[in-house]
């Protein structure tokens, strides 16, 4: 019997080598960890539980006959993070490149279906040199039947990738239908055709980093949402992620002890807003301030960064945040800021989070840029988001409120829950200066000295708009607050929330404008 056992114990063996140690010794000397080793800094020490060990290629073209390597590449299986299930997958650069083969796909849809039979995460450890060329339409096949998975389970479990490496061709869309994508700074890229092809197509000479490296992604496309200097930095980042998430979109996230009695207010937040209503100030040390152990992990930070979003908690409870940065744009709302904002409002209400909205926006950007790039199109996937989530949501307007963006960041009349405002809003179909020019070009025209009209209506304007009383007035602001009150009322506010039920009509699904 013992031989069974040893037998057993040495085809394990075997297999933890992947493509065997001389390929591991290149790979770590490309400065990148193993598979294996990948996986060990993700999960709970000792949780993980491997399937699938055994699985090999069954291809006889072009040699591959007599390569074969238990395992196919890709580690896959079920462990822990922070003692609640994962299901995860590692492709393995040491077998074929990673390449992802029939079995290779199998097995990651194997795992994809029993999380979502179950209803847990699944994070891909993804490190590929895309379909598998010798096995042909039998790769694509494998990953057409991820990318399903992946669209099906969307909504359903959270679904993280994390980019370790090249990302090629076809290879990148089932990173890109997931929720999180995870960059390494000058070892990742993401792109569909490389810089080769885009040289012979385009005659552009770009170099892999410029083109889909971690920097790029997370600054000029979007692609990426979080970016990390090396490895290790990027999976504990990954556990800290999923510790704001919910296991599957019928789960809670996990609720942290908060002690109601510390709650007090706090003078440093009627600190921030200038005098001057022009003076940009930072929306992030508002952010740190009203949240639990000002502890604010944000998404896209490098991209569109006129809008910030992230996760946080308040009270214990694991909220997302959407708000405009007063210093980047004046927080203005435009095609890449709506498209980040309402992503991420989507996310959010999919997977049960409520959503903080912190509010100062002077509007929409003007311009044909945005204009002919379709702002239309774009900034109403931000209306629609908010208008569709009917997870708790609350509002602070701290400043600006003009315009369509006034009813976008989650107004009363998109179904906001609570809405604050400070005494320094001002909210109006738009800014003072814009108001009067057109309100009162007339009498500005006829004036003597035109420039003392407009300074005239100026004041007449500002003392009857720029103030959040005329909402309140009409119950659009639930109440106005003072800025050092907000973390005391928003802690109650979404204690208060905790068991809201609001339903939208029953549909096949949507037509967000994409
Ligand atoms: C089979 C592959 C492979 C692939 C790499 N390898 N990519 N084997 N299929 N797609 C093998 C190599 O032959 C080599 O094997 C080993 O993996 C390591 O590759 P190297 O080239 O030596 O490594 P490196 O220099 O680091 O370059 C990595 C790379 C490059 C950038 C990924 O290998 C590359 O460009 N590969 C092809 C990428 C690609 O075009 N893929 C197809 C995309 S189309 P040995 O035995 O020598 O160690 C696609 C369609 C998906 O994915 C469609 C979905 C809709």
């Amino acid at each position: 019997m013992s031989n069974k056992y040893d037998e057993l114990l040495n085809r394990k063996e075997a297999a933890k080598l992947g493509g065997g140690k001389d390929k591991i010794e290149a790979h770590h000397a490309k400065g990148k960890l193993t598979a294996r080793e990948r996986l060990e800094l993700l999960v709970d020490e000792g949780s993980f539980e491997e399937t699938d060990m055994f699985v090999e290629h069954r291809a006889t073209d072009f040699g591959l006959d007599k390569q074969h390597y238990p395992g196919d590449g890709v580690v896959t299986g079920f462990a822990k993070i922070d003692g609640r299930p994962v299901a995860v997958f590692s492709q393995d650069f040491t077998v074929f490149g990673g390449s992802l083969s029939e079995t290779h796909a199998g097995k990651i849809v194997k795992i994809m279906n029993m999380a979502m039979k179950i209803g847990i995460p699944v994070i891909g450890l993804n490190d590929s040199g895309g379909a598998r060329i010798q096995e042909g339409v039998d790769s694509l096949g494998g990953y057409a039947d991820i990318f399903l998975l992946n669209t099906l389970a969307s909504g359903v479990i959270p679904q993280i990738s994390v980019i370790l490496g090249p990302c090629a061709g076809g290879a990148v869309y089932s990173p890109a239908i997931t929720d999180f994508i995870f960059m390494v700074k000058n070892s990742s890229y993401m792109f569909v055709t490389g810089p080769n092809v885009v040289k012979t197509v385009t005659h552009e000479e770009v170099s892999f980093e410029d083109l889909g490296g971690a920097e790029t992604h997370a600054s000029k496309s979007g692609v990426a949402h979080f970016i990390n200097e090396n490895e290790i930095e990027t999976l504990l980042n990954v556990r800290r992620l999923t510790g704001y998430l919910p296991l599957n979109f019928m789960d809670k996230p996990v609720e942290h002890n908060f002690d109601f009695s510390s709650l007090k207010p706090d003078e440093r937040l009627n600190e921030i807003v200038p005098d001057n209503p022009n003076k940009p100030y930072d929306m992030k040390r508002i952010i740190n301030l009203l949240v639990d152990d000002n502890d604010f992990l944000e998404v896209q930070a490098g991209y569109a960064e006129n809008i910030i979003v992230g996760f946080a908690r308040l009270g214990g409870q694991s909220i997302g945040i959407v708000a405009n940065q007063p210093s980047v744009l004046a927080g203005v709302l435009d095609i890449n800021s709506s498209a980040k904002g309402a992503r991420f409002v989507r996310f959010c209400d999919a997977f049960g989070i409520p959503l903080l909205v912190l509010v100062d926006v002077p509007g929409f950007l003007p311009g044909t840029e945005q204009e002919w790039n379709g702002i239309i199109r774009h900034g109403s996937k931000l209306l629609y988001a908010f208008c569709e989530a009917t997870v708790p949501k609350v509002t602070v307007i701290t400043r600006k409120a003009y315009g369509g963006a006034y009813d976008v960041m989650n107004s009363k009349h998109v179904r906001g829950d609570f809405n604050f405002a400070w005494p320094t809003a001002e909210i109006a179909v738009m800014g003072p200066k814009g108001a009067v020019e057109i309100i009162f070009k007339k009498e500005i025209a006829k004036a003597e000295d035109p420039a003392a009209k407009v300074e005239e209506k100026l004041f007449e304007y500002i003392d009857k708009f720029a103030n959040p009383y005329i909402a309140a007035e009409r119950g659009y602001i639930d109440d106005v607050i003072l800025p050092k009150d907000t973390k005391v009322r928003l802690v109650n506010a979404f204690a208060l929330l905790k068991n809201k039920v609001d339903k939208n009509p029953k549909k096949k699904h949507g037509n967000i404008p994409l």
